[in-house]
């Protein structure tokens, strides 16, 4: 496992894209070994906080400190909503992760078996990864992530192209994956999911967060109004609104 990276702290995050700004003075913090969920609309800034966060795309200002470091330790994996695989078995897609990460041969070969073992793919393991089917794949990539044994795991919709059988068998492995030590920050549409798996909910309006939430409450009283009318659109069966919008 690799040295501490938290507390994660987010400031004043902007990335702008042209004359758009994707995220526009973002704020987080998250203090440990958390399964943080990450909502808002389409558009909002979800992948683009995840990306900055896993350092796919470079910050225009702000700052992201991990343990209280300017300097980003790698120590975290990341999974998106489609899957990218490498053309060779599913096996071989995990072994070269960790060949990658400076993991020895044989220490490779082993975790690569273990973490397909626990994703249900052994059966799979000389099988070419790109004709596995989508649910598969996301598992497969689950897999590879776990296998790095990471701090943090970002996943950015990992659920959203999968039938319900699939889209749970990924949940059952998310919630493994956080048993076994690893923080989660997710984004998903799946409300029903991120109330199972989430401790916080990190609410995002128009590249702004506007709360950082446990879930029991955030769920029932948000404390943004931009979260009290997405979860009145999304789960309007919960009745009146939690709170009224200034007219
Ligand atoms: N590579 C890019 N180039 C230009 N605009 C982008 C790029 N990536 C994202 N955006 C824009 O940034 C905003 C946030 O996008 P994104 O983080 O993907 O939203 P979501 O919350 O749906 O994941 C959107 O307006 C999107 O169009
Ligand atoms: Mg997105």
């Amino acid at each position: 496992m690799a040295e501490a990276i938290f507390p994660l702290e987010v400031k004043d995050l902007r990335v702008t894209f042209g004359e758009h700004a994707a995220l526009a003075g973002a704020n987080l913090f998250i203090d440990g070994h958390r399964r943080v969920v990450v909502l808002g609309a389409n558009g909002s800034g979800k992948s683009v906080l995840l990306r900055v966060l896993h350092g796919l795309i470079l910050p225009s200002a702000g700052s992201i400190l991990w343990a209280r470091n300017a300097s980003r330790p790698r120590s975290q994996a990341m999974v998106f909503q489609r899957p990218v695989m490498l053309r060779r078995g599913a096996l071989a897609n995990i072994a070269y992760a960790l060949a990658v990460n400076a993991v020895p041969p044989e220490e490779a070969r082993q975790r690569a078996a273990e973490s397909l073992e626990r994703v249900g793919l052994s059966h799979l393991a000389r099988r070419q990864a790109r004709v596995l089917s989508g649910g598969e794949q996301q598992r497969l990539a689950l897999a590879r992530a776990w296998a790095l044994r990471q701090r943090l795991l970002f996943l950015d919709e990992p659920t959203s192209n999968l039938d319900p059988a699939a889209a749970g068998e990924v949940e059952r492995i998310v919630a493994e994956i956080h048993a076994t030590g690893t923080a989660i920050v997710m984004t998903t549409h799946n409300l029903g999911l991120a109330r199972r798996i989430a401790d916080q909910v990190v609410f995002l309006h128009a590249g702004r967060v506007t709360e950082q939430t446990p879930a029991d409450r955030f769920f029932v009283s948000p404390a943004s109004p931009e979260a009290a009318e997405f979860l009145k659109e999304e789960l309007p069966w919960n009745g009146a609104s939690p709170r009224s919008s200034p007219a």
